[in-house]
């Protein structure tokens, strides 16, 4: 349609390979949307007519429904829905739509339209993740289990602090996209192809049509910049490495040799040829489509570092990754979500191996700091508790004063003192008096757990408020396409 300057239409193999048409399906209703906005404005500012622009809009609700997979000559949404106006209600009017515009700003507002409302929808999914986590961690607040650094037996800890844990690394993740949503969601539309226009256009008006929130003003800016795209899709490949954390946990704690949990059969695949088997397949998934995202990010970068100001066409190959991650990560979420809510927790076989490490011995070194033995005295007094234990292959609570009075080499402990506190201390005597903030402390869970409820409340009604206000304006938008098309 825009060949008048050229004299040769595109060959079959150039126009499949120049077209975005497939990748565009995903913003044919932004671009639809768009364009009517556009429109009134061009109205309501007296640039069109009030016959002309009850045509376009007609012609353009009946496009509403439209899936646009059929054959055409065009190179992508815009271009195709141009013409099929055109081929409706003539070139005389269907030909005043694109006034004042280009597809440049136009692909770059329905790009914005599209991420804002994902962020909308990967928000929503976060913060059900979330719940699942706070309400699975009430369950396990006194949930014994070995705390791993290395993959090593490290401190007990509670498996409520491994799941808020991963609640937390989930609230930056919703708290960056939330802050990013505020960044997209501004007009570019109305930027021209690069440097404006001299028709008297209201950007701020269309803006406000389509729930904008201001105008992404300069117009070179508006039509070359994708940072916010890029922005959007970094803080999801950060979000999908905190899933695939939770992922690689899981799996761990399901094979026989952990057995801490198992995953419902919805949640795991078998095997074509061993009939025994349950893998975690679909957490393996997570970690895999992470590595996905992450490329997607990492082509996106290295498309946008070589580019001119100005639009040009290597800016069109950024689409298809921004789409396949907000799937990506909308799914992952979901799942996330339902295996939680899922998932038996074997918490005998967490307690045992807890109970068959040396685990309490930073606290019984701890108790020794308390009676004002400098802290690595006692590491080194502990330390050879250990291995003693580990020579006689006995627990630190089964060993006697004879064994014991061998690791004191210091006057200041007796060794009534040390037997004392090997006598005492517990896994849950630990748990109990672990009190820094944020430890895996009993008292810390409850507290811990109590906020986090309170943090997903008042993020709730964030994201709802969010959602809401796009609906009403596009509420309102519709309300005027049918006044003006009446
Ligand atoms: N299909 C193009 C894209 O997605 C639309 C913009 C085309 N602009 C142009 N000047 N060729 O980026």
């Amino acid at each position: 349609m825009y060949r008048s300057r050229l004299g040769k239409n595109l060959g079959k193999v150039t126009l499949d390979y120049v077209s975005s048409l497939n990748d565009d399906v995903e913003i044919a209703l932004y671009d639809i949307l768009g364009s009517q906005a556009h429109t009134i404005m061009l109205y309501e500012n007296k640039i069109i007519t009030k016959k002309e622009i009850k045509k376009i809009l007609n012609g353009l609700e009946g496009l509403k429904k439209e899936k646009f997979d059929k054959k055409t000559d065009s190179e992508d949404i815009h271009e195709l829905i141009e013409s099929l106006i055109i081929k409706k209600i003539g070139i005389d009017v269907g030909g005043k739509m694109h006034t004042a515009r280009s597809r440049n700003d136009q692909v770059a507002l329905d790009i914005r339209m599209k991420i804002r409302d994902d962020i909308n929808i990967v928000c929503q999914c976060l913060l059900d993740t979330i719940k699942s986590l706070v309400v699975l961690a009430k369950k396990h607040q006194e949930t014994i289990i070995p705390l791993y650094t290395h993959l090593q037996q490290a401190q007990v800890g509670l498996f409520s602090h491994y799941l808020l844990s991963y609640a937390d690394a989930l609230f930056r993740d919703l708290d960056r996209l939330y802050v990013t949503y505020g960044r997209v969601n501004e007009n570019p539309l109305g930027a021209g192809p690069i440097g404006g226009t001299s028709i008297p256009i209201d950007r701020i008006s269309t803006g406000k049509m389509l729930g904008l929130k201001g105008i992404v003003e300069n117009s070179i800016d508006a039509t070359t910049t994708r940072d916010s795209a890029v922005e959007y899709i970094a803080a999801i490949a950060i979000l999908m490495t905190n899933l695939s954390r939770v992922s690689k946990d899981f799996s761990i704690w399901s094979t026989s040799e952990f057995s801490f949990l198992e995953l419902s059969d919805e949640f795991t695949s078998p095997s074509s040829v061993m009939p025994q088997k349950k893998n975690p397949d679909i957490l393996e998934l997570t970690r895999g489509k992470t590595s996905h995202v992450i490329g997607s990010l990492t082509s996106m970068l290295s498309t946008i570092q070589g580019l001119p100001s100005g639009y040009s066409r290597d800016l069109q190959q950024l689409n298809p990754s921004i789409w396949s991650a907000s799937k990506i990560a909308i799914s992952a979420l979901l799942i996330m979500e339902s295996m939680l809510k899922t998932v038996v927790i074997n918490k005998k076989n967490m307690r045992k191996a807890a109970e068959d490490g040396y685990l309490i011995a930073l606290d019984l070194a701890e108790k020794l700091v308390h009676h004002d033995i400098s802290f690595r005295k006692s590491h080194q007094i502990i330390g050879r508790v250990v291995k003693l234990a580990h020579k006689s292959g006995k627990p630190i609570s089964k060993l006697n004063e004879s064994e014991v009075k061998k690791v004191i080499k210091d006057k200041k402990v007796s060794l009534k003192l040390l037997m004392e506190l090997i006598r005492t201390t517990t896994l849950t005597s630990s748990l109990h008096e672990r009190k820094s903030q944020g430890s895996s402390g009993i008292s810390e869970q409850k507290r811990m757990i109590k906020h986090r409820m309170g943090k997903i409340n008042a993020y709730q009604t964030g994201v709802k408020n969010r959602s809401d206000q796009v609906q009403n304006s596009l509420n309102k938008l519709n309300q005027k396409v049918k006044q003006l098309t009446r």
